[in-house]
């Protein structure tokens, strides 16, 4: 329906479209309209049915979604079909590019970008401040170096404006420019000056998209750290800081996770789905809560199995750098590892016996 709607309102700005197909575009845009209305007045309806309804009610629940982001959006996606009803739907097509904001509620980026904005905001206002000092003193200097030369152009400080906007967000049109040498100075700093300020809005924005990524993979890896059993006992210290060092992996069926021979350089928690080692005469399958990598990081020795994917897997891999320092930190984790190890046929212990004198040196 987006997409019919601003496709309507785009022809009938081409006045050989609009005169060809005018019933068509005009009932087009009718059946646009009335389903925008049709489906804001179904969302406001359907509002109490939002989680938490039970507990705010009906209507402060409808309340509550009309104030809202899509609420808003879906406001003013209306707004066409009522201006239609007024003024006819020629004239109404002409605002149908505000059905464009419907589109951010299918924009999750758009809402990261919202809370970015939103914690960046003093940050963000320090530079616009910084820039709107910039514009007004690099106005006004022009103003008193130019002046003099080129008057109809440089006569007054709004004048100016105009130029030191243009400069310093390193756009220049060329429509006006400094003749004098004092005035190709200023110009230069003004540039320079334009580019350290984007500059710095790009640096803030990127760390707070940055951060925001962090905190979200870190919740995500919080839920699927609660789903590995190995760590139910341990508290919520514990697993914060098993959070900090775990990564979430995907492994489509079929796919080759560790490959005997090679060296370890981490170990994996199972999440979801099922590996299987590799072993002769069967091979030995593990499920969600199993982990498995953890003998060539505890001995040095190379992987002495390869493991594959059963089914598609989501799993956690623990780095050996971290893994050292969390087992350094946490003995009743080590303590667990260690006894799986050692259990495991063809595990630590038998690779132990195998270990050269630099492994074991790596290994200490
Ligand atoms: P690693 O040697 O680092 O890489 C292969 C992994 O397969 C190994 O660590 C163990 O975690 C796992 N593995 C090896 N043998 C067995 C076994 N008999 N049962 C379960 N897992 C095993």
């Amino acid at each position: 329906m987006l997409a019919a709607g601003i496709g309507i309102m785009i022809a009938d700005t081409e006045a050989a479209w609009r005169s060809a197909l005018s019933d068509a575009l005009d009932a087009g845009f009718w059946i646009v309209c009335a389903f925008f209305a049709g489906e804001y007045f179904l969302r406001l309806a359907a509002a109490p049915g939002a989680p938490g309804g039970e507990l705010r009610g009906a209507w402060r629940s409808r309340l509550a979604w009309a104030g809202s982001m899509g609420g808003i959006c879906d406001l003013v996606g209306a707004v066409p079909g009522a201006l239609a009803v007024v003024l006819g739907p020629e004239v109404a097509s002409l605002f149908a590019f505000v059905w464009a904001f419907k589109l951010v509620r299918y924009a999750p980026g758009l809402v990261v970008l919202q809370r970015v904005i939103a914690d960046a905001q003093r940050a963000l206002l320090s530079v616009f401040l910084g820039f709107c000092i910039v514009l007004l003193v690099s106005a006004s200097l022009a103003y008193l170096i130019e002046r003099g030369t080129q008057p109809q152009i440089f006569g007054s400080i709004p004048a100016a404006l105009w130029w030191a906007i243009v400069t310093l967000t390193t756009t220049g049109y060329g429509d006006v420019t400094p003749l004098t040498p004092l005035g190709r100075i200023l110009a230069g700093i003004v540039m320079i000056s334009g580019i350290l300020v984007f500059a710095l809005w790009a640096g803030i924005l990127a760390t707070g998209f940055a951060q925001e990524i962090r905190r979200r993979e870190f919740l995500r890896t919080w839920d699927l750290v609660a789903k590995v059993p190995f760590f139910h006992g341990v508290g919520a210290a514990v697993i914060a800081d098993v959070v900090r060092l775990l990564r979430p992996r995907e492994y489509p069926a079929g796919a080759i996770i560790v490959r005997r021979g090679a060296p370890g350089d981490c170990m994996y928690f199972v999440v979801s789905g099922e590996v299987k080692v590799q072993l002769r005469p069967e091979p030995v399958a593990l499920g969600p809560g199993e982990f498995f990598g953890e003998v060539a990081l505890l001995t040095g020795a190379p992987r002495n199995a390869t493991v594959v994917a059963a089914r598609h897997c989501t799993l956690l891999s623990l780095d050996i750098v971290d893994f050292r320092e969390l087992l350094g930190r946490r003995p009743d984790l080590a303590r667990v590892i260690n006894e799986e190890a050692e259990r495991r046929p063809g595990g630590a212990a038998r690779n132990s016996g195998r270990e050269t004198r630099r492994q074991r040196s790596r290994r200490d």
